[in-house]
Protein backbone atom coordinates (compact mmCIF):
# COMPACT_ATOMS: atom_id res chain seq x y z
CA UNK A 1 0.00 0.00 0.00
CA UNK A 2 0.89 3.47 -0.81
CA UNK A 3 1.00 5.88 1.85
CA UNK A 4 1.68 9.67 2.38
CA UNK A 5 1.94 10.71 5.87
CA UNK A 6 2.61 14.19 6.98
CA UNK A 7 4.87 14.63 9.91
CA UNK A 8 4.16 17.41 12.64
CA UNK A 9 7.24 17.34 14.62
CA UNK A 10 6.22 20.60 16.62
CA UNK A 11 8.62 21.81 19.59
CA UNK A 12 10.46 20.50 22.96
CA UNK A 13 10.67 16.98 22.77
CA UNK A 14 8.72 16.70 19.71
CA UNK A 15 11.35 15.94 17.70
CA UNK A 16 13.08 13.13 19.47
CA UNK A 17 9.44 11.45 20.19
CA UNK A 18 8.37 11.64 16.27
CA UNK A 19 11.74 10.46 14.99
CA UNK A 20 11.06 7.41 16.95
CA UNK A 21 7.54 7.26 15.86
CA UNK A 22 8.43 7.36 12.59
CA UNK A 23 10.80 4.65 12.54
CA UNK A 24 8.07 2.16 13.72
CA UNK A 25 6.35 3.41 10.65
CA UNK A 26 8.90 2.36 8.49
CA UNK A 27 9.55 -1.19 10.63
CA UNK A 28 6.01 -1.79 9.67
CA UNK A 29 5.83 -0.71 6.68
CA UNK A 30 8.88 -2.63 4.91
CA UNK A 31 7.67 -5.80 7.46
CA UNK A 32 4.22 -6.11 5.80
CA UNK A 33 5.32 -4.77 2.12
CA UNK A 34 4.04 -1.28 2.56
CA UNK A 35 5.16 2.02 1.27
CA UNK A 36 5.13 4.99 3.10
CA UNK A 37 6.27 8.47 2.13
CA UNK A 38 6.71 11.17 4.62
CA UNK A 39 6.35 14.88 4.19
CA UNK A 40 7.14 18.03 6.94
CA UNK A 41 5.57 20.92 7.83
CA UNK A 42 5.83 23.58 10.50
CA UNK A 43 3.12 23.84 13.43
CA UNK A 44 3.22 25.85 16.94
CA UNK A 45 6.56 27.44 18.12
CA UNK A 46 8.75 26.17 15.10
CA UNK A 47 5.90 27.81 12.56
CA UNK A 48 6.21 31.13 14.96
CA UNK A 49 10.38 30.98 14.89
CA UNK A 50 9.96 30.23 11.50
CA UNK A 51 6.95 32.16 9.75
CA UNK A 52 5.73 34.09 12.26
CA UNK A 53 2.63 32.10 12.58
CA UNK A 54 1.38 29.06 14.25
CA UNK A 55 0.00 27.48 11.70
CA UNK A 56 1.49 28.68 8.26
CA UNK A 57 -1.24 27.57 5.27
CA UNK A 58 1.72 25.74 3.90
CA UNK A 59 0.44 23.70 6.81
CA UNK A 60 -2.99 23.35 6.61
CA UNK A 61 -2.31 22.22 2.25
CA UNK A 62 0.24 19.70 3.22
CA UNK A 63 -1.64 17.81 5.87
CA UNK A 64 -5.16 18.27 3.83
CA UNK A 65 -3.06 16.44 0.99
CA UNK A 66 -1.75 13.66 3.16
CA UNK A 67 -3.46 10.27 4.12
CA UNK A 68 -2.91 10.58 7.82
CA UNK A 69 -1.21 13.35 9.88
CA UNK A 70 1.54 12.51 12.48
CA UNK A 71 1.94 15.07 15.22
CA UNK A 72 4.03 14.95 18.90
CA UNK A 73 3.37 17.99 20.54
CA UNK A 74 3.88 22.20 20.96
CA UNK A 75 3.95 24.58 23.07
CA UNK A 76 6.71 25.84 24.80
CA UNK A 77 7.40 29.02 27.94
CA UNK A 78 9.57 30.59 25.15
CA UNK A 79 6.07 31.41 23.33
CA UNK A 80 4.17 32.18 26.40
CA UNK A 81 4.20 35.39 26.67
CA UNK A 82 2.61 36.32 22.80
CA UNK A 83 -0.70 37.15 22.37
CA UNK A 84 -3.34 34.79 22.67
CA UNK A 85 -4.12 34.52 18.43
CA UNK A 86 -0.67 33.89 18.27
CA UNK A 87 0.71 31.10 20.88
CA UNK A 88 1.11 27.76 19.52
CA UNK A 89 -1.83 26.46 21.16
CA UNK A 90 -3.80 28.08 18.36
CA UNK A 91 -1.92 26.21 15.62
CA UNK A 92 -3.03 23.48 16.95
CA UNK A 93 -6.58 24.30 17.40
CA UNK A 94 -6.61 25.61 14.30
CA UNK A 95 -5.37 22.70 12.61
CA UNK A 96 -8.02 20.51 13.83
CA UNK A 97 -10.66 23.11 12.83
CA UNK A 98 -9.52 23.26 9.53
CA UNK A 99 -9.03 19.53 8.29
CA UNK A 100 -12.57 18.97 10.41
CA UNK A 101 -11.43 16.70 13.04
CA UNK A 102 -14.32 16.72 15.16
CA UNK A 103 -14.23 13.71 17.28
CA UNK A 104 -11.38 12.90 19.34
CA UNK A 105 -10.68 9.86 20.74
CA UNK A 106 -8.25 9.07 23.82
CA UNK A 107 -7.69 5.94 25.19
CA UNK A 108 -7.04 5.56 29.06
CA UNK A 109 -5.93 2.11 29.97
CA UNK A 110 -3.55 0.62 32.42
CA UNK A 111 -0.59 -1.38 31.47
CA UNK A 112 -0.06 -4.55 33.53
CA UNK A 113 3.32 -4.20 32.89
CA UNK A 114 3.11 -0.36 34.76
CA UNK A 115 0.22 -1.41 37.23
CA UNK A 116 2.46 0.00 39.83
CA UNK A 117 2.28 3.42 38.63
CA UNK A 118 -0.99 3.30 39.02
CA UNK A 119 -2.45 6.89 40.96
CA UNK A 120 -5.23 4.32 42.12
CA UNK A 121 -5.80 2.85 45.51
CA UNK A 122 -4.69 -0.97 45.02
CA UNK A 123 -8.32 -2.22 45.63
CA UNK A 124 -9.58 0.28 42.97
CA UNK A 125 -6.99 0.07 40.17
CA UNK A 126 -7.42 -3.72 40.81
CA UNK A 127 -11.11 -3.88 39.35
CA UNK A 128 -9.77 -2.26 36.20
CA UNK A 129 -9.68 1.13 34.15
CA UNK A 130 -9.49 0.68 30.12
CA UNK A 131 -11.89 3.56 28.93
CA UNK A 132 -11.99 5.57 26.43
CA UNK A 133 -13.33 9.25 26.24
CA UNK A 134 -14.65 10.50 23.02
CA UNK A 135 -14.31 14.08 22.93
CA UNK A 136 -16.26 16.71 20.44
CA UNK A 137 -13.06 18.44 19.47
CA UNK A 138 -14.41 21.72 16.77
CA UNK A 139 -17.39 23.17 18.76
CA UNK A 140 -18.30 24.54 22.23
CA UNK A 141 -16.77 27.42 24.18
CA UNK A 142 -13.35 26.62 22.30
CA UNK A 143 -14.76 27.87 18.92
CA UNK A 144 -18.12 29.50 20.04
CA UNK A 145 -19.06 33.42 18.87
CA UNK A 146 -18.95 35.91 20.40
CA UNK A 147 -15.93 36.02 22.66
CA UNK A 148 -13.99 38.45 24.00
CA UNK A 149 -12.82 40.80 26.56
CA UNK A 150 -14.26 44.16 26.58
CA UNK A 151 -14.75 46.62 29.30
CA UNK A 152 -18.62 46.47 30.49
CA UNK A 153 -20.45 48.89 32.65
CA UNK A 154 -16.70 50.63 33.50
CA UNK A 155 -15.27 47.28 34.04
CA UNK A 156 -13.28 44.60 31.84
CA UNK A 157 -15.26 41.51 31.29
CA UNK A 158 -14.19 38.50 30.06
CA UNK A 159 -16.57 36.26 27.79
CA UNK A 160 -16.81 33.11 25.46
CA UNK A 161 -20.05 31.23 24.27
CA UNK A 162 -20.86 27.49 25.01
CA UNK A 163 -22.76 26.42 21.69
CA UNK A 164 -23.96 23.37 20.32
CA UNK A 165 -26.02 22.49 16.88
CA UNK A 166 -28.27 19.09 16.90
CA UNK A 167 -25.80 18.04 14.04
CA UNK A 168 -22.83 18.79 15.99
CA UNK A 169 -23.83 16.44 18.77
CA UNK A 170 -25.80 13.72 16.61
CA UNK A 171 -22.37 13.08 14.69
CA UNK A 172 -19.89 12.66 17.71
CA UNK A 173 -22.50 10.50 19.66
CA UNK A 174 -22.68 8.36 16.85
CA UNK A 175 -19.33 7.92 17.07
CA UNK A 176 -19.30 7.56 20.37
CA UNK A 177 -21.77 4.58 19.99
CA UNK A 178 -19.91 2.44 17.23
CA UNK A 179 -16.72 2.89 19.19
CA UNK A 180 -18.60 0.98 21.90
CA UNK A 181 -19.52 -1.44 19.62
CA UNK A 182 -15.99 -2.16 19.38
CA UNK A 183 -15.44 -2.35 22.64
CA UNK A 184 -17.46 -3.66 26.38
CA UNK A 185 -21.13 -1.47 24.49
CA UNK A 186 -21.28 0.91 27.13
CA UNK A 187 -21.31 4.54 26.55
CA UNK A 188 -21.63 7.22 29.50
CA UNK A 189 -22.37 11.13 27.96
CA UNK A 190 -20.99 13.66 30.26
CA UNK A 191 -22.83 16.72 30.36
CA UNK A 192 -23.77 19.66 32.62
CA UNK A 193 -27.98 19.39 31.69
CA UNK A 194 -29.00 20.52 35.36
CA UNK A 195 -27.63 24.05 34.49
CA UNK A 196 -26.73 24.53 31.08
CA UNK A 197 -28.87 24.52 27.83
CA UNK A 198 -26.12 23.51 25.85
CA UNK A 199 -26.03 20.20 27.71
CA UNK A 200 -29.83 19.73 28.00
CA UNK A 201 -30.09 19.58 24.34
CA UNK A 202 -26.62 17.58 24.05
CA UNK A 203 -28.44 14.89 26.17
CA UNK A 204 -31.71 14.70 24.36
CA UNK A 205 -29.68 14.36 21.06
CA UNK A 206 -27.79 11.53 22.33
CA UNK A 207 -30.72 9.99 23.64
CA UNK A 208 -32.48 10.98 19.81
CA UNK A 209 -29.25 9.31 18.64
CA UNK A 210 -29.42 6.14 20.34
CA UNK A 211 -32.31 4.69 19.03
CA UNK A 212 -29.97 3.25 16.67
CA UNK A 213 -28.31 1.53 18.85
CA UNK A 214 -30.08 -0.99 20.93
CA UNK A 215 -27.22 -2.72 21.86
CA UNK A 216 -24.97 -0.44 23.51
CA UNK A 217 -26.23 0.81 26.85
CA UNK A 218 -26.43 4.32 27.27
CA UNK A 219 -26.15 6.29 30.76
CA UNK A 220 -25.89 9.77 31.41
CA UNK A 221 -23.48 11.73 34.32
CA UNK A 222 -23.07 15.44 34.84
CA UNK A 223 -19.89 16.40 34.42
CA UNK A 224 -18.68 16.99 38.43
CA UNK A 225 -20.06 13.61 38.97
CA UNK A 226 -18.15 12.29 36.18
CA UNK A 227 -14.68 13.46 37.92
CA UNK A 228 -15.26 12.22 41.27
CA UNK A 229 -16.84 8.67 39.91
CA UNK A 230 -13.49 8.24 37.47
CA UNK A 231 -11.40 8.31 40.51
CA UNK A 232 -13.94 6.62 42.86
CA UNK A 233 -14.47 3.53 40.43
CA UNK A 234 -13.52 3.80 36.73
CA UNK A 235 -13.96 0.47 36.26
CA UNK A 236 -17.66 1.41 35.26
CA UNK A 237 -16.50 3.12 32.23
CA UNK A 238 -16.21 1.80 28.73
CA UNK A 239 -16.91 5.11 26.57
CA UNK A 240 -17.58 8.29 27.57
CA UNK A 241 -18.49 10.51 25.38
CA UNK A 242 -18.77 15.01 26.08
CA UNK A 243 -18.38 17.88 24.41
CA UNK A 244 -14.94 19.65 23.73
CA UNK A 245 -14.32 21.54 27.17
CA UNK A 246 -15.45 18.36 29.62
CA UNK A 247 -13.66 16.38 27.07
CA UNK A 248 -10.41 18.07 27.80
CA UNK A 249 -10.75 18.26 31.45
CA UNK A 250 -12.00 14.44 31.86
CA UNK A 251 -9.77 13.12 29.37
CA UNK A 252 -6.48 14.85 31.57
CA UNK A 253 -7.88 13.34 34.57
CA UNK A 254 -8.75 9.58 33.26
CA UNK A 255 -5.10 9.24 31.84
CA UNK A 256 -3.16 10.98 34.94
CA UNK A 257 -5.04 8.34 36.82
CA UNK A 258 -2.79 5.39 34.59
CA UNK A 259 0.14 6.70 36.06
CA UNK A 260 2.05 6.71 32.83
CA UNK A 261 0.81 9.73 30.58
CA UNK A 262 3.94 9.14 27.96
CA UNK A 263 2.19 6.00 27.12
CA UNK A 264 -1.33 7.21 25.83
CA UNK A 265 -1.79 7.64 22.35
CA UNK A 266 -4.74 9.58 20.65
CA UNK A 267 -6.99 10.13 17.26
CA UNK A 268 -8.69 12.85 15.77
CA UNK A 269 -10.53 12.32 13.36
CA UNK A 270 -13.13 13.78 10.78
CA UNK A 271 -16.14 13.11 8.49
CA UNK A 272 -13.87 12.28 5.94
CA UNK A 273 -9.99 12.89 4.89
CA UNK A 274 -6.95 12.20 7.11
CA UNK A 275 -6.78 12.08 10.78
CA UNK A 276 -4.48 13.06 13.21
CA UNK A 277 -2.80 11.34 15.72
CA UNK A 278 -0.49 12.41 18.62
CA UNK A 279 0.76 11.48 21.69
CA UNK A 280 -1.72 12.96 25.06
CA UNK A 281 1.21 14.39 26.37
CA UNK A 282 2.73 17.91 25.62
CA UNK A 283 6.13 19.44 24.81
CA UNK A 284 8.41 18.94 28.02
CA UNK A 285 10.69 21.77 27.27
CA UNK A 286 12.30 20.64 30.55
CA UNK A 287 13.72 17.87 28.80
CA UNK A 288 13.70 18.33 25.30
CA UNK A 289 16.62 17.53 23.58
CA UNK A 290 18.16 15.06 26.26
CA UNK A 291 16.70 11.92 25.07
CA UNK A 292 14.82 11.14 28.27
CA UNK A 293 11.53 11.77 27.28
CA UNK A 294 9.11 8.50 26.36
CA UNK A 295 8.56 7.64 22.93
CA UNK A 296 5.72 4.68 23.11
CA UNK A 297 2.77 7.48 23.57
CA UNK A 298 4.32 8.61 19.75
CA UNK A 299 4.64 4.59 18.90
CA UNK A 300 0.71 3.85 20.31
CA UNK A 301 -0.35 7.23 18.37
CA UNK A 302 1.63 5.59 15.40
CA UNK A 303 -0.79 2.36 15.62
CA UNK A 304 -3.93 4.22 15.79
CA UNK A 305 -2.82 5.77 12.53
CA UNK A 306 -2.06 2.55 11.12
CA UNK A 307 -5.73 1.42 12.52
CA UNK A 308 -7.61 4.43 12.00
CA UNK A 309 -6.17 6.28 9.70
CA UNK A 310 -4.97 4.01 6.84
CA UNK A 311 -7.77 0.54 8.42
CA UNK A 312 -4.01 -0.74 8.65
CA UNK A 313 -5.06 -3.41 11.66
CA UNK A 314 -3.01 -6.14 11.57
CA UNK A 315 -0.03 -3.95 11.21
CA UNK A 316 -1.30 -1.66 14.23
CA UNK A 317 -1.30 -5.14 16.75
CA UNK A 318 2.29 -5.35 15.66
CA UNK A 319 3.13 -2.18 16.55
CA UNK A 320 1.24 -2.37 19.91
CA UNK A 321 2.44 -5.93 20.79
CA UNK A 322 6.24 -4.89 19.56
CA UNK A 323 5.61 -2.01 22.82
CA UNK A 324 4.06 -4.60 25.48
CA UNK A 325 6.90 -7.13 24.75
CA UNK A 326 9.56 -4.40 25.01
CA UNK A 327 8.22 -3.13 28.49
CA UNK A 328 8.13 -7.02 29.23
CA UNK A 329 11.48 -7.22 28.53
CA UNK A 330 12.21 -4.79 31.52
CA UNK A 331 12.73 -1.47 29.14
CA UNK A 332 11.71 1.30 31.04
CA UNK A 333 12.49 5.61 29.92
CA UNK A 334 12.69 7.74 33.17
CA UNK A 335 8.88 8.76 33.72
CA UNK A 336 8.09 4.56 33.93
CA UNK A 337 10.98 3.42 35.61
CA UNK A 338 11.26 1.09 38.59
CA UNK A 339 13.32 -0.69 40.67
CA UNK A 340 15.13 -3.77 39.26
CA UNK A 341 14.63 -2.50 35.53
CA UNK A 342 16.60 -1.12 32.55
CA UNK A 343 16.41 2.65 32.32
CA UNK A 344 17.06 3.71 28.35
CA UNK A 345 16.67 7.24 26.49
CA UNK A 346 14.46 8.10 23.93
CA UNK A 347 16.14 6.71 21.28
CA UNK A 348 17.22 3.15 22.59
CA UNK A 349 13.37 2.55 23.54
CA UNK A 350 12.84 3.15 20.22
CA UNK A 351 14.79 0.92 18.65
CA UNK A 352 14.09 -1.79 21.45
CA UNK A 353 10.26 -1.18 20.15
CA UNK A 354 11.84 -1.21 16.89
CA UNK A 355 14.08 -4.36 17.24
CA UNK A 356 10.95 -6.55 18.75
CA UNK A 357 8.63 -5.44 15.88
CA UNK A 358 11.40 -6.97 13.58
CA UNK A 359 11.17 -10.24 15.21
CA UNK A 360 7.16 -10.55 15.46
C1 LIG B 1 -5.48 19.10 24.51
C2 LIG B 1 -4.83 20.40 24.89
C3 LIG B 1 -5.34 21.48 23.97
C4 LIG B 1 -6.84 21.60 24.18
C5 LIG B 1 -4.66 22.84 24.14
C6 LIG B 1 -3.15 22.72 24.03
C7 LIG B 1 -5.18 23.85 23.17
O1 LIG B 1 -5.06 20.69 26.24
O2 LIG B 1 -5.27 18.65 23.36
O3 LIG B 1 -6.17 18.53 25.36
O4 LIG B 1 -7.30 22.29 25.09
O5 LIG B 1 -7.57 20.97 23.41
MG1 LIG C 1 -6.04 19.14 27.28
Amino acid sequence: MEKQICLLEGDGIGPEILAQGVQALKTVASKCGHNFTFVSALLGGQAIDALGEPLPAATVSACKAADAVFLAAVGGPKWDNLPADKRPERGLLGIRKAMGLFANLRPAMLFPELAKACLLRHDIAQRGLDLIVVRELTGDVYFGEPRGIEVRNGERTGFNTMIYSESEIARIAKVAFETARKRRHKVCSVEKSNVLETSRLWKEVVCEVHADYSDVTLTHLYVDNAAMQLVRDPAQFDVILTGNIFGDILSDEASVLTGSLGMLPSASLGASGPGLFEPIHGSAPDIAGQDKANPLATILSAAMLLRLGLGLGREADLVETAVRNTLAAGFRTADIMEEGKTLVGCREMGERVCACLEKL
